[in-house]
């Protein structure tokens, strides 16, 4: 299977983290594997990207963005073959000596019991010293914060690193924490690809492996180790980053991007490096990998980057003046640093020295929640206590509200131009809007042409030319469904729903049952650009596109 995206479908996370997310409904048995990919086993080569480890970027092992090389299987083969094929795949593949092997399995609790049958697969393989018990934050995996399968899993090590986990889903771990039995038993094993190949190559660490060589190769020698992997490791990140619809911002995604970035920037600055670098560098990572990722695309990557480094440019400096001055940095002064200056968390961490000894990052993150708050609140105030989440949007404030209107409208205008390029129904698998763009996701069985795009794309221009009226009933739900309004999303529908029409009523263009809000007349849209079609987990297509 492909790599999903970096942007989950899946929003009980933020970034996509595992192999195993996209396939999270054959685990439980809601979706048939057999049908959708003939097997109950698969393999994958996941790009995942796990923001919990940015402080330990730097280090010989750590990274931000990452593969991950996936095997999965749904309901058949378990635990011994895993094992097995776990070590042979090591010492005959990979050729690394037995001595050098180690695994954990999990020695049990009063809620999952010890895992006999992977110890005993490990002791017929390994010497005794090198098969150890574990405990459940080692040993048991599972969704962090959200719902999702879990069980037992044993980590594969070679020397000291760890470069396998194997999981046995077994269970589902539920909001409360609950356990419940799932009704069949799967497999996930992730492979971390840099540290595997940082033992192939017999690295020290996974920046001398030839997947980071080309990036540190650019930077001047006489800079801090630690700066150049941080830098390599960003470089890569962003552009990935970037490549799957991200674009720098305050908010979810698009402030871990932010962050990234400018630690990109003022390390360049403070290490005398020409921003030109970080410019060659995220080439570098466009040439080195878009082979495998064709979706790289060099010119949406250096516009990103140009774009949040002329905003930048003009504050950090400031800034990191104003950092100086400070005697003691804590949440509060820290936020204030990022709010008027733009400077990251992480930045200041890094260069505040003595100052800084006592701030942590959840001080820094309360106090941009706090604000948040504050911000919000205000904005509400404004809507006269209607709030600023109106039926499917949520935005920042007012002037982020017009924006995300016009994009939700434009999403359902897009839905009917497809619907009529392509002859038939599509049936909606999920949207998401932000203040960037518009994204949605339908059941189509293959690649939307480049050209059926294009035709879509000029049919919703003709609708916006057209400023056709945009209207909404209320109306109780069989007669909305009567009246042949399409219901997206599977939902449960109250019974008074909103139906939003575009165009007349007689001869409507799209007739969708929404929460809205939508804009008034489709001359308000502006230019509507399909960017990007892509195929994602489960039979369903993406479609992301913006207008302006
Ligand atoms: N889901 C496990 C992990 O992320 C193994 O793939 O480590």
């Amino acid at each position: 299977m492909p790599s999903s995206s970096l942007l989950p479908t899946d929003s009980s996370v933020l970034l996509t983290t595992a192999g195993m997310q996209q396939f999270k409904r054959y685990f439980t048995g809601e979706l048939d594997p057999m049908k959708d990919f003939g097997s109950k086993n698969v393999t994958s080569i996941q790009k995942a990207f796990r923001t919990s480890d940015i402080d330990e970027v730097g280090d010989e092992t750590h990274l931000t963005f990452f593969e991950m090389l996936g095997h999965f299987s749904f309901g058949d083969y378990f635990k011994k073959e895993t094992i097995n094929w776990t070590y042979e795949i090591l010492t005959e593949i990979f050729k690394i000596p037995v001595d050098r092997i180690s695994a954990t399995v999990f020695e049990g609790d009063d809620i999952i019991p010890f895992d006999e049958e992977s110890f005993e697969a490990w002791s017929k393989l390994l010497p005794p010293t090198q098969v150890k018990k574990g405990i459940r934050t080692d040993n048991v995996w599972g969704p962090t914060g959200a719902e999702g399968p879990c069980g037992a899993c044993n980590e594969v090590y070679v020397d000291d690193v760890e470069v396998a986990t194997l999981v046995f889903m077994e269970y589902y771990c539920h909001l409360d924490k609950k356990l419940t039995k799932l009704t069949q038993k799967g497999v996930d094993v992730g492979w971390g690809f840099e540290r595997i190949v940082t033992k192939i190559q017999y690295k020290n660490n996974i920046f001398e492996t030839d997947l980071f060589e080309p990036l540190i190769k650019i930077l001047p020698e006489n800079i801090d180790i630690r700066v150049q992997r941080i830098m390599a490791d960003h470089a890569r990140a962003s552009a990935f980053l970037i490549s799957d619809g991200v674009t720098p911002s305050n908010k979810d995604q698009g402030y871990v991007l932010r962050r990234l970035m400018r630690r990109l920037i003022v390390h360049a600055h403070m290490s005398d490096v020409e921003t030109e670098v970080i410019r060659e560098l995220l080439l570098v990572v466009v040439n080195h990998y878009s082979v495998y990722y064709p979706n790289l695309n060099s010119e949406t990557i250096l516009t990103e980057f140009n774009k949040e480094n002329d905003k930048f440019q003009k504050t950090f400096k400031n800034g990191l003046k104003e950092l100086e001055k400070l005697t003691t940095v804590d949440g509060a002064s820290a936020f204030k640093l990022f709010e008027s200056f733009g400077l990251p968390f992480e930045i200041i961490k890094e260069v505040g020295g003595d100052k800084v000894s006592t701030l942590t990052r959840e001080e820094f993150e309360a106090e941009r929640k706090r604000h948040q708050e504050i911000s919000r609140a205000g904005v509400e105030k404004k809507f006269g206590g209607h709030g600023i989440k109106e039926g499917d949007l949520t935005a920042e404030n007012s002037e982020e509200m017009k924006k995300v209107t016009r994009l939700h409208t434009a999403t359902h205008i897009i839905v009917a131009s497809l619907q009529k390029v392509l002859g038939q129904k599509l049936p909606q698998a999920g949207a998401d809007i932000t203040v960037e763009r518009l994204r949605f996701d339908f059941t189509f069985p293959r690649k939307v042409t480049p050209k059926e795009l294009k035709q879509a794309e000029d049919i919703a221009n003709e609708i916006v030319d057209k400023d056709l009226p945009v209207t909404c009933k209320e109306m109780d739900l069989q007669e909305a469904l009567d009246s042949g309004a399409s219901a997206f999303f599977k939902l449960k529908y109250p019974p008074r729903v909103k139906v939003y029409t575009v165009g007349d009523e007689s001869d409507p263009f799209s007739h969708e049952l929404c929460g809205g809000p939508h804009v008034t007349h489709t001359g308000e849209i502006g230019h509507i650009t399909i960017t990007k079609e892509e195929s994602v987990s489960g039979g369903n297509r993406r479609i992301r596109a913006v207008v302006d």
